[in-house]
């Protein structure tokens, strides 16, 4: 099966687990699991972007979310890393080779590609949902549009 086809097949099984739940923590830990159970991938998972009002972007932090796979960095500073700099720029970002990005944090050595989709609310970041493989550019424009949806999803619920 390609990798279209395994997304076309996840994404209304990944609608469907999200539906009707409001609770942010307990949707991301489905996905999570569907998606690193699906393709194998080495860590699957999301940092959240802690909400302090009184302070700008650039004194939040990514917090460690919902994850499957190995043990990872707890904080990311707004702009480091792939996770920092997609929530800075909330846009994916789609990395082949994570030894050649300025700034990537390596929470493991075994990673060698990663893709990083920013989780949108209300037009802000709220999240990002971030996948690494142990293979060398395992990520394309295929995964961006697909993982892109199923961001979208978990913020669909008007409820929240
Ligand atoms: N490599 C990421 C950090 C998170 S771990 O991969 C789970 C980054 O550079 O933002």
């Amino acid at each position: 099966m390609s990798k279209s086809e395994t997304y076309q097949l996840l994404l209304p099984q990944i609608e469907s687990l999200v539906a009707g739940e409001h609770d942010m923590i307990a949707k991301m830990a489905n996905v999570a699991a569907v998606l690193h159970e699906a393709f194998g991938f080495w860590w699957t998972g999301f940092y959240r972007v802690e909400h302090d009002p009184s302070q700008a972007d650039a004194q939040a932090v990514l917090v460690l979310g919902p994850f499957q796979g190995p043990i990872a960095c707890t904080r990311i500073p707004y702009g480091r890393g792939v996770c920092g700099t997609a929530w800075q720029q909330a846009k994916t970002m789609v990395v082949p080779n994570v030894h050649e990005f300025p700034g990537h944090i390596a929470c493991s050595s075994a990673s060698n590609s990663e893709i990083v989709v920013p989780v949108m609310q209300a037009g802000s970041v709220v999240a990002v949902l971030d996948i690494d493989s142990r293979d060398f550019a395992a990520f394309d424009q295929t995964d961006a549009l697909y993982l892109e949806q199923i961001a979208r999803a978990l913020t669909a619920d008007k409820t929240q």
